[in-house]
């Protein structure tokens, strides 16, 4: 059979790649893909990104099943247009994508259905929003409601910086339409994990857990990045949390959309921050898979990727069951010159070809790309495209470990004004209490 997989990042790279390893699939396409699907075995890169293009492909290859990487494609429609032409698509529709696209509708859906996450206010007037902020203390919480690839949310760590940040959205409208409105929250401390699921519409398959590292540098410092890093199992999801989350979070999420007549079918992250008094709140819906926390899950799925998402879109997630690899899977992401602000593209990636692996077997690691493509003068350079360009990723029989297989790979591979953390998993490391084995 034949897949499709729309997007292009690190997250469609390691998606294709698990869903090729399927013995009923003889390819896998990628849609656009970057230099790392095009070298890879078993994919093929389209360069279609408008989806009546992509369902007009879908029907003309007979492709069996699509699978929607990135939250763009969704607020767009592309489900609705897949299941307007019979085809097979996992991904949410628009009306279930409310959850990712707009923070407003997510904080009053949680509220309706009594999922814990901070109190929040919102605004579209920015004198309301001022008044707000004078009762409120710092820290405190800025986001916009609508889609805005990762910048749409200011962390204020003085009330200055948040009646700055309402200015900003509200009146200068820095974040164009998806800065009209705005949702204020309260300030959450703590342990910032991601639990992410697969969902059929009532019955939900909890993925691997996982840990993302947002900043760009080393110690959480510096700027916010779409994730410089991940590891999966987190500790800090013991099997008393999983099935707090379970019950508490993701259950009532899907029921409330199923209630409200949004049947949700997709993958669904939420994005969670465990309290120091062991609350556990959501910080956001996304609609789909993380980066880069999907490259270090699906290096750990043992499972076929191919037969768990027929079993979603057949509405049996109940019959499901995942294996897991018990390693530990680490990535490390290394990030392009002038990333988040301004990534430069085009430099030349050296060390790829000739990785150094050690004791490393060829099923432990793998070197994921985002923003890569193929050029030079013959065309098989593999140049740098985008602000994150590869995503190293490794299993070992603990993080330390893990972490030690990352970066010794991913010190071998260089280009001018390459970014990386070298800390990845440090906060696996700091856990004391008891460990949540493989989940
Ligand atoms: N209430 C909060 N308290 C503390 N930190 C927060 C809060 N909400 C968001 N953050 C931080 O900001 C990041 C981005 O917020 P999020 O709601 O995930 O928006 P997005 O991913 O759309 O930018 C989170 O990963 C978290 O680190
Ligand atoms: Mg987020």
């Amino acid at each position: 059979m034949k897949l499709l997989v729309i997007g292009g990042g690190g997250r469609e790279h390691a998606l294709a790649w698990k869903l090729a390893q399927s013995s009923r699939v003889i390819k896998v396409f990628v849609a656009p893909g970057n230099a790392g699907t095009a070298l890879e075995h078993g994919l093929e890169n389209l360069p279609l990104t408008a989806i009546p293009d992509l369902v007009e492909f879908a029907k003309k290859e007979n492709i069996a099943l699509t699978v929607v990487g990135p939250e763009a494609p969704l607020a767009e429609g592309v489900a609705d247009a897949f299941h307007a032409a019979d085809l097979k698509i996992f991904a949410p529709t628009r009306q279930a994508a409310q959850l990712e696209i707009s923070k407003d509708f997510s904080k009053a859906f949680m509220r309706r259905h009594n999922i814990p996450t901070a109190a929040h206010a919102t605004f579209s007037d920015a004198s309301e929003a001022h008044q707000y902020l004078d009762r409120k203390e710092a820290p405190i919480v800025i986001k916009a409601d609508g889609l805005a690839a990762g910048k749409g949310v200011i962390v204020a760590m003085t009330s200055t910086e948040a009646h700055a940040a309402v200015d900003a959205m509200l009146v200068n409208k820095n974040m164009g339409e998806a800065g009209i409105k705005i949702v204020i929250e309260d300030f959450l401390q703590g342990e910032e994990v991601s639990f992410i699921v697969m969902v059929d519409g009532h019955q939900v398959l909890p993925l691997a857990t996982s840990q993302d590292y947002k900043r760009l540098r080393d110690g959480d410092q510096g700027p916010n990045t779409g994730g410089m890093g991940a590891f999966s199992p987190t500790p800090f999801i013991s099997p008393e949390r999983h099935g707090k989350i379970m019950r508490e979070i993701i259950h009532p999420a899907v029921n409330g959309m199923l209630h409200e007549g949004a049947r949700y079918t997709g993958f669904l992250y939420a994005g969670l921050m465990i309290t120091p008094d062991d609350e556990i709140k959501v910080l956001e819906f996304n609609c789909r898979l993380g980066d880069p926390e999907t490259q270090t899950i699906m290096m750990r799925l043992k499972s076929d990727l191919f037969t768990l998402i027929e079993q979603a879109l057949n509405g049996s997630l109940d019959n499901a069951e995942t294996e897991w690899d018990r390693r530990v899977a680490l990535g490390v992401v290394i990030a392009a010159h002038g990333y988040p602000e301004t990534p430069r593209k085009n430099d030349i990636i050296q060390g790829l070809s000739n990785l150094t692996t050690h004791q490393l077997a060829s099923d432990e690691f793998h070197v994921f790309h985002s923003g890569t493509t193929l050029g030079g003068e013959n065309g098989d350079e593999v140049l740098t495209a985008g602000g994150r360009v590869l995503c190293v990723t490794t299993l070992g029989d603990n993080i330390k470990m893990a972490q030690r297989n990352a970066y010794q790979i991913a010190e071998q591979i260089y280009f001018d004004g390459r970014q990386m953390r070298h800390d990845i998993g440090y906060r696996g490391m700091t856990y004391t209490g008891n460990r949540a084995g493989s989940l």
